[in-house]
C-alpha cells in the first residue's frame, strides 16, 4: 500500500500568526502518526514562515514513522540537513514572495548547483528525493543527477478547473510515474492533493507515497487531526484496492 506522509507546516503557520507557542506542529505530528500516518513532511523556508529550526530539531527526536525534510538545495539548508538527519530530504525550489512551491526544480539548467546538495546529503547517508513536474525530461535529468527518487508536482492536476485539463494533467502525471519507475527511481507524489482530488493520483500503481498538507490540515480544524488523516488514508488505500 502507498504511504501518506502528512505535511504539517500549515500548523505553524496559525501559530506563526501570533507569534506564540501554539498550536505546535510537534504535537500534530505526533497526533497524525498515531491516527497512521507512515510519514511526517516539514518544510524549513528560508524565510521561516511557518517551521523553526527548533521545530525541526524536536521533530527529529520524537517522530516515530519518517521523518521528510522539505529544503532548498542552498548551503545553509544542505547544513542543518547534515547536522539534523532526517530520514530523506526533498529538494525543492524556493521564492521568498510565493504562497507555496509554485514550480518543480528546473534540474536541467541549476545541473550543477542540485547534484553538489544531492552528493552531499547522499554521502552523509540522506536519501534524497528531488520536487520535479511531470515531465519525461526532469525525470532523466534527476536520474542523471544521482537522486533516490522524485516527488511529483501535482499542483497542476490539482488545479484543473475542468474535466478535460484534469484528464490531460493526470496523463502526464502518469506517464511520468511510469518513467520515473522505469529508472528505478523512488516515485512520490504531492501538492494540492486534497479529499475531492485525491482518488485518481492514489490509483497510479506508480507511486509509493504521497506528501499531504494543506487539505489535511485545513480539514482538521472541523474534525481534528486523526478523522483528518484517517480519512485520507482511507480515499488512498480505496483508490488501490478498488482497481483489479
Ligand atoms: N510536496 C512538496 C514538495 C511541497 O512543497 C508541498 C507544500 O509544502 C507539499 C508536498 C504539500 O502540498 P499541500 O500542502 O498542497 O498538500
Amino acid at each position: 500500500m502507498p504511504r501518506l506522509s502528512v505535511n504539517v507546516d500549515h500548523v505553524a503557520t496559525v501559530r506563526q500568526a501570533r507569534l506564540g507557542v501554539e498550536p505546535d506542529p510537534v504535537a500534530a505530528a505526533l497526533m497524525a502518526e498515531t491516527a497512521g500516518a507512515d510519514g511526517i513532511t516539514v518544510h524549513l523556508r528560508e524565510d521561516r514562515r511557518h517551521i523553526q529550526d527548533r521545530d525541526l530539531q524536536i521533530l527529529r527526536l520524537v517522530v516515530k514513522t519518517r521523518l521528510n525534510l522539505e529544503m532548498a538545495a542552498t548551503g545553509e539548508m544542505v547544513d542543518i540537513a547534515l547536522k539534523v538527519k532526517p530520514d530523506m530530504v526533498t529538494l525543492v525550489p524556493e521564492k521568498r514572495q510565493e504562497l507555496t512551491t509554485e514550480g518543480g526544480l528546473d534540474v536541467k539548467n541549476n545541473f550543477d548547483y542540485i547534484k553538489n546538495a544531492v552528493s552531499r546529503l547522499r554521502d552523509a547517508g540522506i536519501p534524497v528525493n528531488l520536487f520535479i513536474d511531470p515531465s519525461a525530461e526532469a525525470v532523466k535529468a534527476s536520474h542523471k543527477i544521482g537522486s533516490n527518487g522524485i516527488e511529483m508536482h501535482t499542483g497542476r492536476y490539482a488545479e484543473a478547473r475542468n474535466f478535460d485539463v484534469r484528464a490531460i494533467e493526470l496523463k502526464r502525471v502518469h506517464d511520468a510515474a511510469i518513467l520515473s519507475r522505469r529508472l528505478g527511481l523512488k516515485t512520490h507524489a504531492g501538492h494540492g492533493l486534497d479529499y475531492r482530488n485525491v482518488t485518481e493520483i492514489a490509483a497510479v500503481r506508480e507511486f509509493e507515497e504521497f506528501a499531504i498538507g494543506f487539505s489535511i490540515i485545513a480539514r482538521s480544524l472541523y474534525t481534528g487531526i486523526p478523522d483528518a488523516v484517517r480519512e485520507m488514508k482511507k480515499l488512498i488505500h480505496e483508490a488501490r484496492t478498488a482497481q483489479p
